[in-house]
């Protein structure tokens, strides 16, 4: 077992300016969707929309930045059975003593469940919430970008679905990041501090 750097600067930047922008536009997009009345509605649609270009110019920043160190490979989907043994360890073994199937390295820091759910989260909850979220601000131009089919209820529901989906990401993130660590809080510090145990260097073939 080894301390390594696991989590680069900017990974640790990306990772808690992101978390901090999306429970800042569940706060605000669930006030506008009219769950409760924090700020206002007009206050909490400026902010809502302030936060939301805030976002996607992390997210670009983000995506620079996994293509041009190669990290978007952390991200490519394990086989199905590991990802099975994943969700076995978690209902199962985990309760009853058995040994976690995944060792986690600086060249493989997701175990198999998480590279399928943060990819999900990258190609398919992001990128809905995103294209949804860009749809409603620009709704005055969809007759002149030649729109006129498209309703604003099925893009209003989209951008509702995909914000309860990022709702239901954060509260199993937290949930797993709390409680699966061998110290209390452990993941947390190493999301801040960057280090964190390498048990011991694997191959790529653990994918
Ligand atoms: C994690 C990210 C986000 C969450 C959780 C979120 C959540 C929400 C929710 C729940 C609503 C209310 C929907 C309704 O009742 O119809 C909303 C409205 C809205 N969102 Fe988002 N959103 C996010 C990102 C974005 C992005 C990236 C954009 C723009 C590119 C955006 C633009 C909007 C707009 C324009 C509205 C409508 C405001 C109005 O009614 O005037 N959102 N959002």
């Amino acid at each position: 077992m080894a301390r390594v750097m696991m989590y680069k600067r900017f990974e640790r930047l990306w990772h808690w300016s992101q978390a901090l922008l999306i429970i800042s536009l569940l706060i605000t997009g669930f006030e506008v969707h009219g769950t409760y009345r924090l700020f206002g509605f007009e206050q909490a649609v400026d902010y809502h929309v302030i936060l939301a270009w805030t976002l996607i110019g992390l997210w670009v920043f983000a995506i620079f930045w996994h293509l041009t160190t190669g990290e978007w490979r952390q991200y490519i989907p394990s086989s199905p059975n590991k990802i099975v043994a994943m969700a076995r360890y978690y209902g199962v073994d985990i309760f009853m003593g058995g040994g976690h199937p995944f060792h986690k390295t600086r060249q493989q820091k997701h175990n198999p469940l998480q590279r399928a759910a943060y990819l999900s989260l990258h190609v398919v909850i992001s990128p809905a919430i995103w294209i949804s979220g860009w749809l409603y601000l620009f709704y005055a131009s969809w007759a002149e970008w030649g729109l006129l089919s498209l309703s604003l209820g099925a893009v209003a529901l989209t951008h509702t679905a995909a914000a309860f989906a990022m709702f239901a990401f954060l509260v199993a993130h937290l949930y797993l990041a709390i409680t699966m660590s061998t110290v209390p809080l452990g993941n947390v510090k190493a999301m801040i501090t960057g280090y964190d145990d390498e048990e011991e260097e694997q191959t790529l073939a653990q994918n």
